[in-house]
C-alpha cells in the first residue's frame, strides 16, 4: 500500500515519522510534497526510501490513502489542484477540525474521511479522532484504523463533536502542559525547589495519573477520591482549585469554539457552502 501525504510541517512530519517508528510503514511506501520542497527533502534524507513527490498531484497519483496536513485556509487552493486527478476509490484523509467532510465531498469524488491527529502520537499514546464520510466502507476504516492503530487509539467520534473532542485529544496536551508549567513556576519561585527535578516529579505523575485512567480504569473522580482524605492536605488544595477555577472550562470550551466557527465561516465563503454551521449544543 502506498501512502500519499500533502503537507510536511509539524504534523504531516509527526505522523510520517510516528508511522514509520511504529513500523506501520516502510519509507519506501511513503510519498510527500510540500510547498517548501526543503522539509520533503530532509524527510527522505532521514528515511532513504521515502519518495520526493515534485507536485501535490504526484503525490496522489498511485497512493490508496492520502493525509491533506495543511492548515484550513490552505485546503481549497490543494482541493482545486487535485480534484481533476482523484479516483473514486482514493481515501483523503483531512487532519484539520473545521473543514467539513461535506467541503471535501462536494469537490472531490474520492472517500473522505477526517481524523484528528495529536502531538501524543508521537510517542505512539493517545487518541486520533476518525469521522467518516458517506462514501466509506467498512473495508475503508478497516485499513484507516489498522493504521491508525499503530500509533494511537482510534475513536470514532461524530462530526458535530469535533471541537469538543479535539478539544480533549489535540490541544489537551497544551492545556496539561501549561498547567504544570504555571505549577513548576510557582514551586520554583515559592520554595526554591531545583526546576529539573520539578519538572520530573511533574511528568511522572501525569504519566502514572494517564495509567490510572487508562489501563487502571480510575474515573477523574476516582482518582481525586484515592488521594485526597477528607480534612487532608490534598481536600484542602483541591477546595481551592474548585473556588478558584470556577467557570474557568466553560469559558475554554467557548474559547476554541468561538475560533472555530470563524474559520468554519471563512471556509464556507471559500467552498461555497454558506448554510453548513456548526449545531449549537
Ligand atoms: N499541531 C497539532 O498538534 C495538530 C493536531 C491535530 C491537527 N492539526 C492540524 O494539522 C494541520 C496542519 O498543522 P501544522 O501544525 O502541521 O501546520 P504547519 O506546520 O504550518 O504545516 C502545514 C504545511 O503545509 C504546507 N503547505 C501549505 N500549502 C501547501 C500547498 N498548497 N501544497 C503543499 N503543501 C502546502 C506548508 O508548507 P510550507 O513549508 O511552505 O509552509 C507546511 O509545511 C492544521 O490544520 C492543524 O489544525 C494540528
Amino acid at each position: 500500500m502506498k501512502v500519499g501525504f500533502i503537507g510536511t510541517g509539524s504534523m504531516g512530519r509527526t505522523l510520517i515519522e510516528s508511522f514509520i517508528e511504529s513500523g506501520a510503514l516502510e519509507p519506501g511506501q511513503i510519498i510527500a510534497s510540500n510547498r517548501t520542497m526543503q522539509k520533503v527533502h530532509q524527510l527522505a534524507s532521514q528515511y532513504p526510501g521515502l519518495q520526493i513527490a515534485t507536485s501535490n498531484t504526484e503525490t496522489v497519483v498511485g497512493s490508496e490513502i492520502i493525509f491533506l496536513c495543511v492548515k484550513p485556509m490552505q485546503f481549497k487552493r490543494v482541493v482545486d489542484e487535485i480534484e481533476p486527478i482523484v479516483q473514486d476509490h482514493q481515501i483523503l484523509v483531512s487532519i484539520t477540525s473545521p473543514v467539513q467532510i461535506l467541503h471535501l465531498e462536494d469537490h472531490l469524488r474520492c472517500k473522505i474521511a477526517k481524523v484528528i491527529p495529536s502531538i501524543t502520537n508521537s510517542v505512539l499514546s493517545g487518541a486520533t479522532l476518525c469521522i467518516y464520510g458517506s462514501r466509506i466502507k467498512g473495508k475503508d476504516r478497516l485499513l484507516l484504523e489498522d493504521l491508525l492503530q499503530s500509533i494511537s487509539r482510534p475513536v470514532i467520534v461524530e462530526e458535530n463533536y469535533t471541537r469538543v473532542t479535539s478539544d480533549f485529544s489535540s490541544c489537551g496536551p497544551a492545556f496539561i502542559a501549561f498547567f504544570l508549567q504555571k505549577w513548576i513556576d510557582a514551586a520554583v519561585e515559592t520554595t526554591g525547589i531545583n526546576r529539573e527535578q520539578a519538572t520530573c516529579l511533574a511528568s511522572e505523575m501525569v504519566l502514572g495519573t494517564g495509567k490510572l485512567l487508562t489501563e487502571g480504569r480510575l474515573t477523574p473522580e476516582e482518582v481525586q477520591t484515592r488521594v485526597a482524605v477528607p480534612g487532608g492536605i490534598t481536600a484542602e488544595a483541591l477546595h481551592l482549585l474548585e473556588n478558584e477555577l470556577q467557570g474557568v472550562f466553560h469559558q475554554l470550551i467557548r474559547a476554541t469554539h468561538t475560533k472555530y466557527d470563524e474559520d468554519l465561516e471563512k471556509l464556507n465563503v471559500l467552498f461555497n457552502r454558506t448554510e453548513v454551521n456548526r449545531p449549537q449544543y
